[in-house]
């Protein structure tokens, strides 16, 4: 019988970073926890606004995603009781699921005593979530290069800079992945492959080496930001001037609608707020503005005894956290 209680703090992600299309990652300070215990019956408790409306079943993606790493590692445990709560806003462009496939992952094999590597995690979770980018960097934490053959995902971490620090523009509505990617064409030019090449290489070796200076030059994309930027109103105008007012980049924040400026957190850029929120609202979007540090860290990992650990309810425990 195993009696382990896990809990897992995953945190948030954001994706591209401009020209690294289904590449680049970076973890932000913005977090999900995932409970997990064996149970007679599969049972779920959710708190917080992001998580109304997902489902109480076995059909839940949690659920289905802990019987993946079981089915993996030769074990069986069909019932789970699974508490979440979530401060990351979902389908904005900040990682939302990608926290709770990881968050699913880790806690699932931590509830059997860890016998999956974090390697053999991160292919399952780029697998299921089509993508590398916001996974790797919500697994491993700090920023993320990683490729992706539809096989195997390759990934190298870079510690952010010190100085970086976001802010980020949540736009009031909604954006499904599924709806960004399709707006992107199926074939591009070598010219704009050039450039993104071009400046997606830039950008890498800019915060590899804490460059922030060329962070500008380089956050720049044509593989899928121009083709978006009709389903964000306002995007175009951001991207190009946030810079004139404070910022050291921008881009949108993977799939969107979110969009995300990297800040000096050595020069403050009061101007950038303002712009972001009034160009937004000259299109009618009201947004809300968080500064947001990457997180270094990939999930947190606690396990406890249920014999000799009383259960807490989830919110009590992360309270002060949220
Ligand atoms: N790289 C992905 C995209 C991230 O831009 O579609 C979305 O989750």
């Amino acid at each position: 019988m195993i009696n382990r209680r896990v809990i897992v703090k995953i945190p948030a992600s954001t994706a591209n970073l401009g020209p690294g299309f289904d590449t680049l990652g970076m973890a932000l300070s913005l977090y999900a926890w995932i409970e997990m215990t064996v149970s007679e019956q599969t049972e779920f408790q959710f708190y917080g606004d992001q998580m109304k409306g997902l489902p109480k079943d076995k059909s839940n993606l949690i659920y289905k995603v802990a019987q993946l790493v079981f089915k993996e590692a030769g074990v069986q445990v069909p019932e789970l009781s699974i508490s979440m709560h979530s401060d990351i806003p979902l389908t904005r462009g900040l990682g939302s699921s990608a926290s709770a496939i990881v968050g699913a992952l880790v806690a699932a094999n931590a509830l059997i005593g860890s016998p999956l590597t974090d390697d053999k995690l991160f292919q399952m979770a780029t697998a299921l979530e089509g993508h590398p980018d916001n996974v790797g960097a919500s697994l491993f934490g700090g920023i993320i290069v990683a490729a992706w053959d539809g096989e195997r995902a390759d990934y190298m971490r870079i510690e952010p800079n010190e100085r970086l620090a976001t802010l980020v523009a949540i736009p009031a509505f909604q954006l499904s992945t599924e709806k960004a990617r399709h707006a992107l064409p199926s074939q591009v030019s070598m010219a704009d492959a050039v450039f993104n090449v071009g400046r997606s290489s830039l950008l890498v070796a800019a915060l590899a080496s804490g460059e922030l200076g060329m962070i500008r030059y380089a956050m720049k994309d044509r593989l899928h930001q121009p083709y978006r930027a009709a389903l964000i109103p306002g995007m175009s105008t951001i991207l190009e001037r946030a810079v004139e007012h404070g910022a050291l980049g921008v881009a949108l924040s993977g799939a969107g609608p979110t969009l995300i400026a990297f800040v000096d957190a050595k020069a403050y850029a009061e101007q950038l707020e303002p712009f972001l929120i009034d160009t937004l609202k000259q299109e009618g979007i009201e947004a809300n503005t968080l500064w947001l540090s990457p997180c270094v860290q990939g999930p947190q990992v606690t396990v406890e005894d249920i014999s000799k650990q009383p259960a807490i309810p989830l919110p009590d425990r992360i309270k002060g956290e949220m």
